[in-house]
């Protein structure tokens, strides 16, 4: 495995993949790397002639400095883990070279996150969704034409980014089902700075879905009885919660949609402790 340590190196190594015919599978991470990062790369390495990770902890989308000291970093495992699993190229980089033209005085113009970038994480972490954005133009541009693997677990990143794909017109988003527990808890890398004692807990936030997963089944189409049932067995549970939401996938909106639903993704985020989970799941469909 080719391990890069600069943009500029890592797009040059993609355009002569492409001179070469080879296809590119990229998947975009911030290290920490877990199983649900591995079920991105091995999608990308079975559609795909090559395959590429980004590592960066991307400042940009942190609003606290204290968050993003805290999350984890484990570089050396990340690529024992990327070699062992058919990554063929790893590239890191700064902030100062993914954005080589801006003076490193100055502060790096966001882009905003748009319209999929309204409501829900807006309201909890605002800012959070343009700094994605913002990164993930710069890692789009740096890899190119090619197929980009997201991890549905950050459903309304997944809306960003696919928004943003759209407009500069590569590369294909291929959005991957979220990675669980056997407990159900979404795989995160910020699991790992749970404590023993949280861990069942957190599980609460799976067991919410669920529960309007079961609504849906029965026949539920009201948004408000749907969020409701989230919010009750959330309640009970020692979780902080930013918020238990309905929205219609297919038609974002920054307010809860109203009236007979067709279609509903359930989407939570909580806070244990100092530690923030998200997680989300499609309420008209077969899957559990
Ligand atoms: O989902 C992530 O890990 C990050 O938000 C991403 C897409 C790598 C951008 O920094």
């Amino acid at each position: 495995m080719l391990h890069l340590s600069s943009p500029a190196e890592a797009k040059e190594w993609c355009a002569s993949q492409r001179r070469q015919n080879q296809t590119i599978g990229f998947v975009p991470t911030m290290g920490a790397l877990h199983r649900g990062h591995l079920s991105l790369l091995n999608r990308a390495r079975q559609e795909n002639t090559t395959c590429c990770v980004s590592i960066f902890i991307n400042p940009l989308q942190f609003e606290d400095g204290q968050d993003f000291d805290a999350y984890p970093r484990n570089l050396d495992t990340d690529l024992s883990l990327l070699a062992d699993n058919g990554c063929d190229m790893v590239f890191e980089g700064t902030l100062e070279q993914f954005f080589p033209e801006i003076d490193p005085k100055d502060s790096i113009p966001l882009i905003p996150a748009g319209h999929f970038g309204k409501g829900l994480e807006e309201e909890f972490r605002p800012g959070h969704l343009d700094g994605v954005r913002t990164i993930v133009d710069r890692l789009f541009k740096v890899v190119g034409e090619s197929k980009a693997y997201f991890g549905e677990k950050d459903f309304q990143q997944t809306l960003v980014v696919s928004d943003l794909a759209r407009a500069i017109g590569y590369p294909e988003v291929i959005v991957c089902p979220t990675v669980r527990e056997v407990s159900g808890l979404a795989l995160s890398s910020r699991n790992s700075l749970l404590k023993a004692e949280q861990a069942s807990e957190v599980t609460q936030i799976y067991q919410a879905l669920l529960a309007a997963k079961k609504f849906w089944q029965q026949g539920e189409r009201d948004p408000e009885t749907l969020r409701c049932a989230m919010n009750d067995i959330l309640e009970a549970s020692t979780l902080v919660i930013e918020y238990a939401a309905i929205r219609d996938p297919e038609n974002w909106s920054a307010s809860p949609p109203y009236g007979h639903l067709t279609q509903a993704q359930a989407l939570i985020a909580a806070r244990m402790g100092s530690v923030r989970l998200i997680d989300n799941m499609r309420l008209d469909n077969e899957t559990p």
